[in-house]
């Protein structure tokens, strides 16, 4: 059910310029080729932030970022859907309420396993704002819908727009706010890709994005 997303995603990938855009890519473009979708998917969480999938639109100007979105919404709500279990206890009911996420590939749970690449779409709501974070994977961000900023631990606020990339080498502190329409982002790691995210701090102490 998912060879088609994943040729979505690995399509974006050789395409964008230069190709590949970082160095990591390489190595998820060997995973995407490799791996094999399994024929059944096993059930996910079901989780009330997939609700946003219907408010999630596409701008339409760059072919590679609506035919993933396509794909997604289409196949959405039959993924399987999850939440990283070190936020479950820590974050807020209203976060955990409207945000979710989808691993096609990596290490257990994931659709299809990989010991040193994961790549996944996630899903935030509108004006939710994810506290200042680091993992030891190398990660590369792409937006897909909505218009969310990207903050550094200097309090340092970007917006970024679909078709946008921002990469975080391992261990660099970083944070999101949502913006008022629902985000999608791809995501894609490598090196240590076991180990999730950890929040650094108490969640509200992160500075507020300055309004444009
Ligand atoms: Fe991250």
């Amino acid at each position: 059910m998912i060879d088609e997303l994943l040729a979505t995603i690995a399509a974006f990938h050789r395409g964008r310029t230069p190709s590949p855009e970082f160095e990591m890519v390489i190595e998820v473009l060997d995973a995407l080729d490799d791996v094999a979708a399994p024929s059944e998917i096993g059930p996910g969480r079901p989780l009330e932030a997939i609700r946003h999938l219907d408010a999630v639109e596409s701008t339409g100007t760059d072919p590679a970022v609506a035919a993933i979105l396509d794909e997604f919404l289409r196949i959405g709500p039959e993924l399987p859907w999850r939440q990283t279990t070190g936020y479950l206890d820590v974050l807020s009911a209203e976060y955990l309420a409207n945000y979710g996420y989808v691993r096609q590939v990596g290490p257990r749970p994931s659709t299809i396993e990989h010991p040193s690449v994961r790549v996944g779409l996630g899903l935030w709501g509108p004006g939710l704002h994810y506290p200042l974070h680091a993992h030891p994977a190398e990660e590369l961000y792409h937006v897909l819908a909505g218009e969310p900023w990207f903050g550094t631990e200097d309090g340092t606020w970007t917006q970024a727009r679909p078709g946008d990339a921002v990469h975080n080498p391992p261990w660099r502190r970083h944070a999101q706010r949502f913006g008022p329409e629902p985000t999608v982002l791809l995501y894609c790691w490598t090196g240590d890709v076991v180990s999730d995210a950890v929040l650094l701090g108490k969640p509200e102490a992160a500075a507020a994005p300055a309004r444009k």
